[in-house]
């Protein structure tokens, strides 16, 4: 096999709009109930406040997540196909893949985040690690839209894995924050995608599941605060971005599941009346009023397998813990 020895290379097919960022803040801003999405929530301060969540004691997701790839790995190894390319959504530092190069063995590593600047350092530092492992970063909003392009589609013809099946690895949950539509439609991209290759690809996704609301809301609302100053960080982004005048101290932190949506749901609650400001614009928020800021679905598993095969997939299987609070899915093409 030859050795990738130069820096991989980087796509960049996104390119972010300030303008219609602002437009975007300031259509949910004026909405009622207001409300601002959760990709505000992930500036620089934001994301490490993020991975400071991974390590809270209440926060369950990703230790479990790990646990059940470490313990079944070799089990998914059986299934999900070798001298795959695998394709990483919102890979950032592309740690869970990694771990997972020694079991999947892919032939091709395709790392996908928003921006190719999160992965320039650490795809180069991977490369180092994995000379034999072809190796690409790509700047795409999957979350508007899932589909490699031409420029990714002439790289893969040109490399070692032109007719490897696709293997889709969507780790850590990520799909909670789309709702049930929005994830079938990514959904149906993503095994567009998966068909589009060699035989046998297919989708390796981590799902969070319905489980006591005792267990649920610590793990969104912790004793230490830390999803609270990540929840009231988005009001500094959006100050940012928009040139608003939201003041932090002036919100609370809200984490509750609302069972009958099968969500969780973040807000920022105004602790006194006050009018934010920005530039053309302002808008009065009475004591007590909501800006709901994230949505994390959870999942039963077999309405996650009956989406899945709306989404076009054969069927399913999964790994789980044994609480049964999340599973990994493996959905062929
Ligand atoms: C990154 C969307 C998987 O929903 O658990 C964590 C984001 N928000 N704590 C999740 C999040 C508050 C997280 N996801």
């Amino acid at each position: 096999m030859p050795l990738q020895t130069q820096t991989p290379p980087f796509i960049q097919l996104h390119h972010e709009d300030r303008a219609a960022m602002r437009a975007e803040l300031v259509a949910g801003l004026l909405e009622t109930p207001a409300n601002i999405a959760p990709k505000f929530l992930y500036d620089a301060l934001g994301s490490r406040l993020f991975d400071a969540i991974t390590e809270l004691p209440e926060y369950y997701p990703t230790r479990t997540e790990a646990a059940i790839f470490q313990q079944h790995g070799a089990d998914m190894a059986r299934v999900v196909p070798g001298g795959s390319i695998l394709l990483d959504l919102g890979a950032g530092s592309c740690a869970k893949a990694a771990r997972l190069f020694p079991v999947l063995r892919p032939a091709a590593y395709v790392a996908i985040d928003i921006s190719v600047d999160y992965l320039r350092d650490t795809l180069q530092q991977l490369q180092k690690q994995h000379p034999a492992l072809a190796m690409l970063g790509l700047g795409m909003d999957f979350s508007s839209r899932f589909a490699l392009g031409a420029d990714v589609a002439d790289w893969l013809a040109d490399g070692p894995a032109a007719q490897a099946p696709r293997v889709v690895f969507y780790p850590g949950s990520s799909i909670g924050n789309f709702n049930p539509k929005e994830a079938l439609a990514l959904l149906k991209q993503a095994h567009a995608v998966c068909r589009s290759g060699g035989q046998g690809g297919g989708l390796l996704i981590g799902v969070d599941r319905v489980k006591p609301q005792a267990v649920l809301e610590p793990a969104y609302d912790d004793a230490l605060g830390v999803t609270a100053a990540f929840n009231r960080n988005l009001l500094l982004n959006v100050n940012r971005v928009l040139g608003a005048d939201f003041a932090p101290t002036a919100w609370r932190h809200v984490g509750l599941f609302n069972a009958r949506l099968s969500r969780i749901e973040m807000h920022l609650e105004a602790t006194a009346q006050q009018t934010v400001r920005w530039p053309d614009g302002e808008r009065m928020f009475a004591q007590g009023e909501r800006l709901h800021t994230e949505s994390s679905y959870k999942w039963q598993p077999e309405a996650f397998e009956a989406l899945l095969q709306d989404a076009g997939f054969g069927r399913a299987r999964h790994w789980s813990d044994a609480q049964g609070w999340f599973s990994v899915f493996w959905a062929p093409a």
